[in-house]
């Protein structure tokens, strides 16, 4: 069976794009392959946090990832800091890292654009991620699309390592959805949905009270021409949300292009409330009895070592390729 790995940080709510770009696509990857879903709480502390906060959201996010159907009986997901392999491993790339190719990262140089004091750790942040996917063997990770670079540097890392040390490492593959790999802001739609906006009307939390929901849709921006059509260079707005209509419900653009013929944008923005509400409401209850279960840290504790002992294996293989410590079996 083939491995598939993919992370999520948990640094606020999880939004209606990461849920879109990549949360749904793991549902059905579990039949296929053996899964490992990590939240990234060491990738989070690259901005501050709240501490506080940050356990709440690593909770959640576990409780999330649950919600929307991950079956911990055939996937494995865990914590990233209840697993040291990481962050050794972590390291160990960023010794084969260059300073140039990780400033060189988009992700790196919009978080840090104008800003005093950015962690070093923001910067190292790439081998990181490299480290998660390559200590599971992985072959594929889902992603949206603003993680390809990351990706791309982690085959050029595990490349650089195979050649340098020995040839320990899967080359991984980045698979990212045809249709809503990218979900714009609400508000800007030149720009990406992001929990980090700090215009909570841009994006959908997928713990928004539907009534919520409901108003951020309303308040779209669209354009003036009143018609709804496909077209992502004149027409952001109204595509950005005939994509997310058209993933949401399983309809092709088409047919709701034709279902809105001649009607104006307040009727397709109410079809579109009622697919979004629908769709997560069911996800949002089984997320409320999940945040009072016991269950949770169940799953967690048997992720963690399900997780330790397989990244442990490759954290040894990594060690004895660099001459790390005695050497061992
Ligand atoms: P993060 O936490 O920012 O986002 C989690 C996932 O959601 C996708 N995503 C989106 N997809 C479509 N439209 C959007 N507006 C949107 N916003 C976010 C992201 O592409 C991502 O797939 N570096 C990663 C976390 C990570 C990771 C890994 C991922 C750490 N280690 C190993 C895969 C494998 C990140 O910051 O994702």
């Amino acid at each position: 069976m083939k491995t598939i790995f993919s992370g999520i940080q948990p640094s606020g709510t999880i939004t209606l794009g990461n849920y879109i770009g990549a949360m749904r696509q793991f549902i059905d990857l579990q039949d296929e392959y053996e899964c490992f879903f990590c939240i990234v709480d060491q990738h989070a502390i690259t901005v501050p946090q709240d501490r506080l906060a940050l356990r709440q959201n690593t909770k959640s996010l576990a409780a999330m990832y649950l919600a929307i159907g991950i079956d911990p009986a055939r996937s494995t997901l865990f914590i990233q800091s209840e697993v040291p392999a990481h962050a050794q491993a972590g390291w160990m790339l960023q010794c084969v890292s260059y300073i140039g190719e990780l400033e060189r990262m988009t992700q790196f140089k919009d978080k840090s654009e104008g800003k005093d004091g950015v962690s070093a750790g923001l910067l190292t942040y790439p081998p990181l991620m490299a480290a998660d996917i390559l200590l599971y063997k992985t072959d594929l990770v889902p992603v949206g699309e603003d993680q390809k670079q990351h990706l791309e540097l982690t085959r050029d890392l595990a490349d650089r390592f195979n050649k340098k040390f020995n040839d320990i490492f899967t080359i991984p593959e980045v698979r990212i959805p045809k249709v809503g790999a990218r979900v714009m802001s609400l508000q800007d739609p030149s720009k990406k949905m992001s929990k980090s906006d700090p215009n909570q009307k841009s994006f959908i939390s997928m713990l928004d009270d539907p009534k919520q929901m409901v108003k951020k849709i309303k308040s779209a921006v669209t354009d003036s021409e009143g018609i709804v059509k496909y077209d992502k260079e004149n027409k952001p707005g109204v595509s950005n949300l005939l994509s997310i209509y058209s993933i949401l419900s399983g309809l092709t653009i088409k047919e709701i292009e034709d279902q809105y013929q001649g009607k104006g944008y307040g009727d397709f923005k109410s079809g579109l409330a009622e697919v979004v509400v629908d769709h997560i409401k069911p996800i949002q209850e089984r997320y409320f009895t999940l945040m009072e279960s016991k269950e949770l840290d169940e799953i967690l504790d048997n992720g963690a070592l399900k997780a330790n002992h397989i990244a442990g294996k490759m954290l040894k293989k990594m060690e004895n390729a660099m001459g790390l410590g005695r050497k061992r079996k």
